[in-house]
């Protein structure tokens, strides 16, 4: 190997361990319009488990707002509000690969049936993602098996993103109210 395919090869090396650099300035991202119909688009499946600790020591989310109404005796808790900073990882157990965080909000939005909205950030803080983030807004109805919502946008690798992240607890204990969720996430972004 020359000596410049070598330089190449440990950037390339460390890219990929990294995660990719996204030049955020604005004439970085309008350079990026600009050449965006010589992109290709891409699909692009990731898989991870979801960790929504209410209860504990350290719970990564909090309620911070209810309706006078809302009632703690009923799983529906209508008008109940959440703030959260959930770990993403690897596999199901919370001591897996931390892959991101999902932070963001939601509400419980149904009145008659369990079905939270969702509105929040996947933020990817390790691997080929690293530094990228998607947008979730959606309903999320919990007590079902499968459940849909729309991926509506990102940042970094995932601008202008579109997608469906579906949800399959993994986990729940009714006690502590602290759930494990797996999520299978299937996006169309650009090269
Ligand atoms: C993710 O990217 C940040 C910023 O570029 C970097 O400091 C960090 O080491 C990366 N994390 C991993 C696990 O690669
Ligand atoms: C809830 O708040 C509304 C408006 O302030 C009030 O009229 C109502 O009596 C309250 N209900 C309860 C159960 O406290
Ligand atoms: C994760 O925790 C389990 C028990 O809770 C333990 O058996 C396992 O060794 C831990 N794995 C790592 C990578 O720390």
């Amino acid at each position: 190997m020359g000596k410049l395919t070598t330089i190449l090869f440990l950037c390339s090396m460390v890219v990929i361990a990294q995660g990719l650099e996204f030049d955020k300035r604005p004439e970085a991202v309008e350079k990026w319009f600009k050449t965006l119909r010589l992109k290709k688009e891409k699909v692009t499946k990731l898989h991870f488990y979801f960790h929504d600790i209410i209860t504990g020591n350290k719970p990564t989310a909090v309620q911070v707002a209810r309706a006078n109404t809302t009632s703690d005796q009923s799983p529906i808790a209508f008008g109940a509000v959440f703030v959260m900073d959930d770990p993403l990882t690897l596999g199901p157990e919370p001591n897996s690969t931390l892959l991101g965080r999902a932070q963001g909000i939601y509400a419980s939005a149904g009145m008659d049936e369990v079905g939270f909205h969702m509105t929040l950030s996947y933020v990817f803080t390790s691997g080929e993602f690293n530094g990228s983030t998607l947008s979730i807004l959606g309903r999320n109805p919990i007590l079902n098996t499968y459940r849909e919502m729309p991926i509506v946008g990102g940042s970094g690798a995932f601008r202008l993103a579109r997608g469906i992240a579906t949800a399959k607890t993994y986990w729940f204990d009714p006690t502590s109210l602290n759930a494990i969720v797996e999520y299978n996430v299937i996006v169309i972004h650009y090269e």
